[in-house]
């Protein structure tokens, strides 16, 4: 039922076998999937017939046989916020809420379901990765329900919500003494020398087509039209230049036509290697060192970032770098005017929206999807001290009138 041919390197084309290659062993280029869009026949009634999860595109997803996970991973609410929009100035603002994908709140199941399928299909008996949290609590629960194995790479210092996150499946966790940049180099060479599948190393060619359904939904969820602009969080590169390659290819098979969005990149200042990289007009990002409070997109060294760069120019987007403190007051916003609780990685891309709607790339009059890709339940801590206390009350009902009395007025 798939169209998927086989794999070939985005730079120099050189076609490769559809196994567990990632990089083209000519000009290092990344290895992506290959299809048959000519024998694609996909209509908007037939997506609409099937069940609400990523498998409804499955025709564009790089596996051979049938779906293994995910049977309700994807197809989140595309949410209007017309409260937020007005206090962004905004006529049609959306949130694309991956804080509430199936089952472990970030966008990271929709690319660890299509990376453990392919990971069973190529007879991968370990599944394991590199990942600042989200990516490991997802490979770990996906790999429970599998009965697989299960080994995840994170930094030691990740947020207490992320660590439970994993724990709770009980996978085998490797924190490792360093930044995600040092434990991606460790997992690199772990994967040269063991057969485990890593869905974000040998098996990324397959892991990174799962973002595509992030766009797919976008569009279907409009009713089959581009919003104007799209602001995507960016850490690695994965989820960026595919939500493109999304819109892309439901275009190339009629579903959709169109000038494409606009799509921008959001990074925290701590953090923010393709921000700089646009700034000063270089096509390959400079690692930094990260320093910020956005741990799960904190990478300094992001392996597609020549991608993003590259989709980000051709869509005529840009990018926009906020403080610790912009997120931290833009996570609080998205959850005050639109009941929506969200990880830094979502505060940074609110953040990096309202920076742009103030310079003007984002006008009045255009739509606007704003990609929430994680959940504000995994990482309290950085709210400390910033709400409201629960008023303390005995059982007394008089306690309760005199606090009545002198209460802020309630509404
Ligand atoms: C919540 C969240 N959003 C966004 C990202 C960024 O993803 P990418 O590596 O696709 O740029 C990550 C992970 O790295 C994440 O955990
Ligand atoms: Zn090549």
């Amino acid at each position: 039922m798939s169209a998927f041919i086989g794999l070939q390197c985005h730079l120099c084309h050189t076609p490769f076998p559809a196994q567990a290659l990632y990089v083209c062993d000519r000009c290092l280029g990344p290895l992506e999937p290959v299809y048959d869009y000519d024998a694609i026949r996909l209509t908007r009634e037939l997506i609409a017939s099937r069940p609400k999860n990523l498998w409804r595109y499955r025709e564009l997803l790089p596996i051979t046989g049938e779906p293994r996970t995910g049977f309700n991973s994807g197809f989140t609410p595309l949410v209007r916020c017309d409260r937020l929009a007005e206090r962004l100035g905004l006529r049609e603002l959306y949130i694309k809420d991956d804080s509430v994908n199936h089952p472990t709140l970030s966008y990271k199941d929709r690319v660890v379901s299509v990376a453990a399928t392919r990971a069973l299909e190529l007879g991968f008996k370990v599944l394991a990765c590199a990942s600042t949290g989200n990516l490991a609590n997802s490979v770990a629960a996906h790999a429970a329900r599998l009965g697989v194995e299960c080994v995840v790479f994170i930094p030691d210092n990740l947020e207490a919500g992320k660590l439970l996150g994993s724990a709770i499946f009980n996978p085998t966790i490797l924190a490792i003494a360093g930044n995600y940049d040092d434990v991606n180099r460790l997992c690199t060479q772990v994967a040269d020398r063991h057969a485990w599948g890593f869905v974000n190393i040998n098996l990324r060619s397959y892991y990174a087509e799962g973002a595509k359904t992030y766009g797919f939904e976008i569009v279907e969820q409009l009713g089959w039209r581009y919003p104007d602009h799209v602001v995507s969080p960016v850490a690695g590169g994965t989820l960026l230049p595919r939500i493109v390659r999304g819109f892309r290819e439901l275009r190339q098979v009629g579903l959709v036509d169109g000038d494409l969005p606009r799509v921008h990149a959001a990074q925290a200042a701590g953090c923010a290697p393709v921000i700089n990289a646009l700034e000063a007009g270089l096509e390959h990002p400079e690692p930094v060192r990260p320093d910020t409070i956005a741990k799960s997109i904190a990478i300094g060294n992001p392996a597609d970032g020549y991608q993003v760069i590259q989709t980000i120019r051709e869509t005529g987007g840009t990018g926009a770098a906020v403080s610790d403190a912009q997120i931290v007051d833009a996570i609080q916003l998205l959850a005050e005017t639109e009941g929506i609780f969200t990880e830094p990685a979502g505060g940074t891309t609110l953040g990096a929206t309202i920076e742009l709607v103030k310079r003007g790339v984002i006008g009045r009059d255009e739509s606007v999807v704003v990609c929430v890709t994680g959940n504000g339940y995994k990482t309290g801590e950085v709210l400390q001290g910033r709400l409201r206390e629960p008023v303390r009350l005995s059982r007394a009902f008089k306690e309760f009138e005199s606090w009545f009395e002198t209460r802020e007025a309630i509404a």
